[in-house]
């Protein structure tokens, strides 16, 4: 057991912004820090960090704790697991009291995998620089290759002998169990006998995002036909390959710095981009990306550049697996080396610099790509082209940002030589058909398509300038993003934006100024959120889509599916906005500013009314006083417009 004052020591030291970002590119945001949460899947930061209280909190799905907590969620650890990894990472040494067999068998059957990895690790590395044999085979290719030493000892390259079984058995005799052996794949177990799984091959070691060695990739000698060219560890409890990137311990700060990933095919151009200087590369290993690949990825960064070799037929196979990564929110370049050559051949041939410049002029972004491809084919046969029409609007569909979506459309429609107004209907058909079929994401209804192409049928029984409309687009932002984060100022002569969810604001926004909510079924899903924000409980929407009074289930489940309708605001006021929570952060302050805008004008409708049937002086002073206020918080909500809208 590990003592108590090492405990407190390992908690005291461990920094929590410095623990989480090692997985989460954390942006400062005030006195906290803020990020992509690692838990669910999102696109807009709700994952805070605050490192003067040592905890994070997810408000998107509600995750929280310290950093002994972050590690055990985030790696699967049991606490004394985390607590290790969090010693060993600020060397804090532990003594550990005496356990019993049990307690030491559960709580190292995944330590033993780790350190069973590491000492092959160190077991291949010795080899290839100490042995004879390695330095004559083993060091001795890598050099041919032009592999520098530096190189070598970063990614911690090594050599297996070619004796069946010498690692096995050195790991035998050192103590290392039998069961580790086979579980890590390390040696395969044969009529009772270890023989060693990567004998007589270069080996490259693959670390996990945090450093540790999980798995191993090995490569023969030479050109070999008849044996594979790589042996892979088979994966077991610490490798599971679809959600392993090569590289990504490497490349991790200079994917976050860069802001971009690149993706290559393999292990030796991961080291040969690190050789020339371009450190924010990863390889899925020969395979297309995994949806949790490209969500390792994402907690960096959304941009990613996927690094070919000039092979037509391969890269259009790869079109689906790229559709996926779009889908999934990222944007996506191709970058064609030219024909027979791949990063790692390039990056040897050329300087440093080269490589750079090539890859910087030779970034095309996928779906025109993607176009420019397909379009080469159609050779102006008109079905052909048809089908590459639906063909590109599929992909575009596919991404959740609209103002992208649109500008794709546009940038398309030249390359094809077809109008706008083609394509947008086109995608809009698609659209319809998707937010028809199931829960539309996030942005899927921030809708941006210009005015005069609504995604929905036009409804033409809906006074958009009526205060029951308005109260239906507060209930409604409510449903879709009411568990949402956005930053604002308090005031606006505030520097420091904070976060705070969109539940919260909007209640307390409306709480502020005292507007009541008329619609008695709108009221009843609003109240939930007054009541919600109260206990620090935020209701998720699917209590409503299945609320046991049909009413308000009906209007919740019609609310969510139908695309959003403000987005034409935005074109009004000539504002064009970028990221995705700017967008939101604007939804609800126009929403909120629509709400109120009504109310007020129909209040004072409501006293002009008065004013003229009222008869005593006495009264008509009452209402013209009441009149003149309400004007003058009108005019404050219209002045302070689309900034922050306060009243107070
Ligand atoms: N790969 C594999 N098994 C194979 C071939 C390939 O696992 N039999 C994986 C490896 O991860 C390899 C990647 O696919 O790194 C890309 O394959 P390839 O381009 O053939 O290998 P390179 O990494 O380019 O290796 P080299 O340059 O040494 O040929
Ligand atoms: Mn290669």
């Amino acid at each position: 057991m590990i003592p108590h004052d090492t405990i407190d020591t390992i908690i005291q030291t461990a920094r929590i912004e410095e623990v989480i970002g090692d997985y989460v590119n954390l942006r400062r945001r005030g006195v906290n820090q803020i990020g992509l949460c690692p838990f669910h899947n999102e696109k807009t930061p709700s994952f805070t960090v605050s490192p003067a209280k040592g905890i994070y909190k997810c408000f998107g799905c509600g995750k929280a704790g310290n950093s002994v907590n972050f590690i055990m969620e985030h790696e699967h650890f049991s606490y004394p697991e985390a607590l290790k990894y969090l010693a060993r990472k600020y060397n804090i040494e532990i003594e550990e009291e005496e356990q019993t067999p049990e307690q030491l068998q559960e709580l190292n059957e995944k330590e033993s995998l780790y350190n069973l990895n590491l000492f092959a690790q160190q077991y291949f590395s010795k080899m290839l620089t100490d042995s004879e044999e390695g330095k004559a085979i083993g060091l001795s290719y890598f050099k041919e290759r032009g592999m520098r030493d530096d190189m070598v000892n970063k990614f911690q390259l090594g050599f297996s002998p070619v004796k069946w079984d010498a690692f096995s058995e050195h790991a035998i005799q050192q103590g290392y169990k039998k069961e580790f052996l086979v579980k890590t794949g390390l040696s395969i177990e044969k009529d009772a006998r270890l023989f060693d799984r990567f004998h007589g091959r270069v080996m490259f070691p693959i670390h996990s995002a945090s450093g540790r060695v999980i798995g191993f990739g090995g490569r023969i000698l030479g050109n070999d036909k008849t044996h594979a060219k790589y042996v892979n560890s088979p994966e077991c409890d610490i490798y599971n390959k679809s959600k392993t990137l090569y590289g990504i311990y490497f490349a991790k700060n200079a994917i976050i710095s860069r802001d971009s990933c690149l993706l290559v095919e393999g292990y030796t151009d991961v080291i040969s981009m690190h050789q020339a200087g371009i450190e924010n590369v990863v390889a899925s290993s020969g395979t297309s990306l995994t949806h949790d690949q490209v969500r390792m990825i994402q907690r960096y960064t959304s941009n990613i550049s996927i690094l070919y070799d000039g092979d037509p037929a391969g890269i259009k196979a790869s079109f689906r697996g790229i559709d996926m990564i779009v889908e999934q929110g990222m944007n996506v370049k191709i970058v064609l080396f030219p024909d027979g050559e791949d990063p790692d051949s390039y990056a040897r041939k050329h300087h440093p610099t080269e490589v750079e410049a090539f890859i910087a002029a030779n970034s095309v972004n996928f779906i025109l790509f993607k176009t420019r491809l397909l379009l080469g084919e159609t050779q102006n046969d008109p079905i052909k082209k048809a089908a590459l029409i639906k063909e590109i609007v599929n992909t575009i569909a596919l991404i959740p940002d609209g103002i992208s979506r649109s500008v794709y459309v546009k940038e398309c429609s030249v390359l094809m030589t077809i109008s706008e107004q083609v394509l947008m209907n086109e995608l809009n058909k698609i659209l319809r058909a998707k937010i028809k079929k199931g829960s539309p994401e996030l942005g899927q209804e921030l809708e941006v398509i210009p005015p005069d192409q609504p995604v929905s049928e036009p409804q033409l029984d809906i006074d958009h300038d009526s205060a029951e409309y308005q109260e239906k687009e507060i209930v409604r932002m409510l449903l879709l993003y009411g568990q949402e984060v956005i930053h604002i100022k308090l005031n606006p002569a505030d520097e420091e934006e904070v976060p705070v969810g969109v539940a919260d604001y909007v209640v307390h926004d409306i709480t502020h100024d005292e507007m009541a909510f008329e619609n008695l079924l709108y009221k009843s899903i609003y109240d939930e959120y007054v009541e919600g924000v109260e206990k620090d409980a935020i209701p998720d929407r699917n209590r409503f889509l299945s609320h046991s009074n049909h009413e308000i289930s009906s209007l919740a489940v019609n609310l969510v599916f139908t695309p959003y309708e403000l987005s034409e605001n935005w074109f009004k006021n000539n504002i064009m906005v970028t990221t995705e929570e700017t967008r939101l952060q604007m939804h609800v302050m126009l929403a909120l500013h629509a709400f109120k805008a009504r109310k007020l004008d129909k209040m004072m409708t409501e006293v002009r009314r008065k004013l003229s049937d009222a008869t005593s002086p006495e009264e008509q002073g009452v209402l013209m006083k009441k009149f003149q206020a309400l004007k003058k918080t009108s005019i404050q909500i219209n002045k302070d417009g689309l900034g922050r809208i306060i009243t107070r």
